[in-house]
């Protein structure tokens, strides 16, 4: 009999260190319906099936519903039409065909390779300049002093952020990320906040996006504002605000982990943190794997528009549905002795990035961050012990990683 209350105790914050126990018994029911009729994937091919699978719908996140205030302008007139314009433009990541695949096309004439590739002499400098700021310390976090400042640093510069405006928006960053967790809407008072911090990051976009469509500058945010494609035509303002804010927070909440996910397993692995250091060129695969071994989305939510028989069972129309990413990961029927960090396991295809039509975006950008970040972070930090095992947790199940990583260092390097 598979045990319901499995995924929930994945949602319990008690369990955020080690979750991989908790997905090892949910795959012996690789579809699992719980109690509240959601279906829970944890099993590498039914994941991989259900992502490139057209009677799956990302359009899943509740409506946009404001507390009422009293005033019944307000209440009767103008919510109701914020709510319905943020619910008709909700970002790509919630958005089906054939909206999304316009969406996807138009950010990525502007989302470049080149211009990613274009970043890689600022991503060298940041990280050096951050590892200096370090020197002379004996305790470092690696959250706040380098894995948080670099991503947010690229990410704003990117898309033509003012620099110095990283402290007003890491709060609001910090809330909509908590969207992707299931139990999230649960709360009213979280309901509410994400709603509050949902306008305030639109307020102050819509104001960058307004000063880019009349003084363009080299950036995302201004190529979007002011492209426009001979068949698709331009990126409505509404869309873009939805891009603006999905692109500021992707770029923030999840490299961030993927760094110090990365430092604490090659701390744990120290056998790999010392090959990297002898040889830089072994970045890559390392990266790879670590977005296999311990990723920063461990699931995304989906909803079915049809029924859809799978593994032995049949999954109703309009069933919310949970792809356990980090679980699939872990399969034994498809990754070998899935839970041994090896960088040199071949015909690694896992879901670090996601799978599918909503494929990551940023992900050559968070490989060239990751990558140097970590060769850069071996080469310098002298003999890096962690100060606790495990570290703190941030709330997330779903956006997963370290809330502070501790750090004893005998010294940093020139
Ligand atoms: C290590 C860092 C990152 C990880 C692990 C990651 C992971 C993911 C995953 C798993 C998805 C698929 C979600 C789904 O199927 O529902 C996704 C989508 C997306 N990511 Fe990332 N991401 C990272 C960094 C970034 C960065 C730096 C950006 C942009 C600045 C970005 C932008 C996006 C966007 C726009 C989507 C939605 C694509 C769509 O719906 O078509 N990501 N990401």
């Amino acid at each position: 009999m598979p045990d319901i209350a499995l995924f929930a105790q994945v949602l319990d914050p008690a369990n955020r260190a080690d979750p991989y126990r908790l997905y090892a018994h949910l795959r012996e029911t690789p579809i699992l319906r719980d109690e509240d009729g959601t279906y829970i994937v944890s099993t590498y091919a039914e994941i991989r099936s259900l992502l490139q699978d057209s009677r799956v719908s990302s359009e899943d996140i509740p409506v946009f519903k404001r507390a009422r205030t009293g005033n019944p302008i307000l209440d009767f007139i103008i919510n109701p039409i914020k709510d319905r314009i943020i619910e008709a433009h909700r970002p790509l990541l919630f958005r089906d065909p054939p909206d999304h695949g316009v969406l996807r096309r138009l950010i990525m004439t502007q989302f470049t390779t080149e211009r990613v590739r274009a970043t890689s002499g600022r991503v060298h400098a940041i990280v050096e300049d951050l590892i200096g700021k370090m020197r002379g310390r004996e305790e470092v976090d690696l959250v706040g002093d380098f894995a948080y400042p670099l991503p947010v640093a690229i990410i704003c510069e990117l898309l033509g952020i003012p620099p110095g405006d990283e402290q007003k928006f890491q709060s609001w960053s910090a809330t909509l990320a908590g969207v992707l967790d299931p139990d999230h809407w649960v709360r009213e008072e979280h309901r509410l906040k994400s709603i509050e911090n949902y306008d305030a990051i639109t307020h102050y976009l819509s104001a960058i996006i307004k000063a880019k469509r009349k003084r363009p500058a080299d950036d995302v945010l201004s190529g979007l504002a002011t492209y426009k494609d001979k068949k698709l035509g331009r990126m409505g303002k509404y869309d873009l605000i939805a891009t603006s804010v999905l692109l500021l927070i992707a770029g923030h909440e999840t490299t961030v982990n993927l760094i110090t996910n990365g430092m604490l397993t090659l701390l744990r692995n120290r056998e790999w943190l010392e090959r990297l250091r002898q040889d830089p060129t072994l970045a890559p695969r390392i990266v790879d794997e670590l977005l296999r071994f311990d990723p920063p989305v461990h699931f995304r939510t989906r909803k079915t528009l049809a029924e859809i028989p799978i593994a032995g069972t049949v999954i109703p129309k309009g069933a919310p549905l949970i792809l356990l990413f980090a679980s699939g990961n872990r399969d034994p029927k498809r990754f070998q002795d899935p839970d041994r960090f090896d960088p040199e396991r071949p015909d690694n295809l896992h879901f670090g990035f996601g799978g599918g039509p909503h494929y990551c975006i940023g992900a050559p950008l968070a490989r060239l961050e990751v990558e140097t970040a970590l060769t850069a972070l071996a080469k310098r930090l002298v003999d890096p012990r962690l100060v606790v095992d495990p570290p703190p947790y941030r709330p997330g199940a779903s956006l997963r990683g370290p809330a502070r990583l501790p750090l004893r260092v005998a010294a940093i390097a020139a």
